[in-house]
């Protein structure tokens, strides 16, 4: 289960006015699904997924597998962090089980390049291009210098180590994957980058990591269902997009995104993306962060407890006891630990959690969101996908922007675009 917790905001949600925005969304949201340029397929794409689908993912998935030891996912933004952030939830930070996993295409960076291409020479990898576009600058680039290697090291066979998802409709990448004959999966049109995780943008890194992509879609089709109530009272999703309204209007200009699971940290990026690309546009928006504590409460937690009241914090609690771990007993009790000793490290995270709710909710007066997480599971996660793409989306509709486009990224591509001509 997943349970939204609000009492610890000190703020109350304004149920009149808001239900209000909930009937305007809800008749928005349908307007922009009957519009041939709409981007709202991801609103009820998991429970129209056929499992024919998913069986194609999964067997593509398996022959990766077996034929490769090591997988390069290339791609940016929301073609890349969402799949990332969902494999390290669910698999750790160290796994190379079932394969190995690495990342190119979201830098130009000379030498990380230089460092991934130089650690596959000695590898049998495959490639995975994941682009909606077909033509960002850092994943296209990325893509010929793997060719490159794969062509010098499989020759014209290279062609069966390339996997492709990207628009069903248009783009370069659908040409080439055409032309060459690579294994494609298609993203459909009406699903921006962002909001594509439940997608093979998302589903066939997954698969192929050995994550449990049934339970996942299983989890976001539950949060479609559940998540479908248009009463302000019984829908979490929309309370939580009001109370982040709210709280920004109430002079908060910061989200701080919570994690106490280092794992999860990546998932926080998913949210930084999802929010930030979603709602900063007209000088408006939340500024999305994100911090991992303890890790940072011995660096951002001075700020928090003291220092400008800008932000709130929204905490992704997981609240699952592992008992594998505990503290040890020693003869002489040097570190003064033996009055705890036995007790699991997964209950002293949950101890340190309710202090520092305590310490900045309620005696730092910085409001606090808390989202308590049973489990760290593909169902589980499943269903946060859905429930914080549905409450993004509603968010910016409070704030009077679109979702699903993100114009001030083009600015520094148009640039890029024509200073590499210039240079030419
Ligand atoms: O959310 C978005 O739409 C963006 O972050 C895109 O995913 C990102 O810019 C990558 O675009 P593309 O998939 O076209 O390469």
């Amino acid at each position: 289960m997943v349970n939204l917790d609000l009492s610890n905001v000190n703020c109350v949600l304004d149920l009149n006015k808001y239900s209000e925005y909930i009937k305007k969304f809800e008749e928005w949201c349908k307007k922009e699904k009957e519009s041939p340029k709409g981007m709202i397929g991801w609103l009820n794409y998991c429970s129209r997924l056929d499992t024919a689908e998913l069986d194609r993912i999964e067997t593509v998935a398996k022959d990766i597998r077996s034929k490769f030891d090591t997988l390069v996912v290339v791609g940016i933004g929301g073609s890349y962090i969402g799949a990332r952030s969902m494999i390290e939830a669910v698999k750790g930070l160290y796994s190379k089980e079932p394969i190995e996993l690495i990342y190119l295409g979201n830098t130009l960076s000379a030498k990380y390049t230089k460092q991934i291409l130089s650690y596959l020479e000695k590898k049998k990898f495959a490639v995975l291009v994941i682009s909606k576009s077909g033509k960002t600058l850092e994943t296209t680039i990325a893509f010929r210098l793997l060719k490159q290697l794969l062509k010098n090291k499989l020759g014209e066979h290279f062609v069966n180590a390339v996997y492709i998802v990207t628009d069903e409709h248009n783009g370069n990448l659908l040409d080439e994957a055409k032309y060459c004959g690579y294994e494609t999966f298609y993203i459909p049109s009406d699903i921006g980058g962002r909001y594509s995780v439940i997608t093979p943008v998302g589903l066939l890194p997954m698969a192929v990591a050995g994550v449990n992509i049934r339970e996942f879609v299983q989890g976001a089709i539950n949060a479609e269902k559940i998540l479908s109530s248009s009463d302000l009272t019984k829908n979490q999703s929309y309370q939580y997009a009001v109370m982040r309204n709210i709280l920004h209007k109430d002079g908060k200009a910061i989200e701080l995104f919570v994690t106490y699971e280092p794992q999860v940290r990546r998932m926080c990026e998913w949210l930084k993306q999802l929010f930030g690309e979603s709602e900063g546009k007209n000088k408006k928006g939340i500024f999305p962060a994100s911090a991992v504590f303890s890790t940072d409460l011995h660096s951002l937690g001075q700020f928090i407890q003291d220092g400008n009241q800008c932000l709130f914090e929204t905490v992704l609690n997981t609240t699952e006891r592992d008992d594998e771990f505990v503290v040890p007993k020693e003869g002489k009790d040097f570190e003064e630990l033996n009055h705890m000793a036995g007790k699991p490290v997964s209950e002293i995270n949950q101890i340190i959690f309710k202090s520092v709710l305590k310490a900045h909710a309620s005696q730092g007066k910085v409001p606090n969101i808390v989202f308590n997480i049973d489990k760290l599971d593909e169902y589980h996660l499943g269903y946060l996908i859905y429930f914080f793409m549905k409450a993004c989306a509603f968010s910016a509709f409070i704030q009077g922007v679109y979702p699903f486009d993100q114009p001030g990224v083009e600015v520094y591509k148009e640039n890029a675009h024509a200073l590499l001509k210039n240079e030419e």
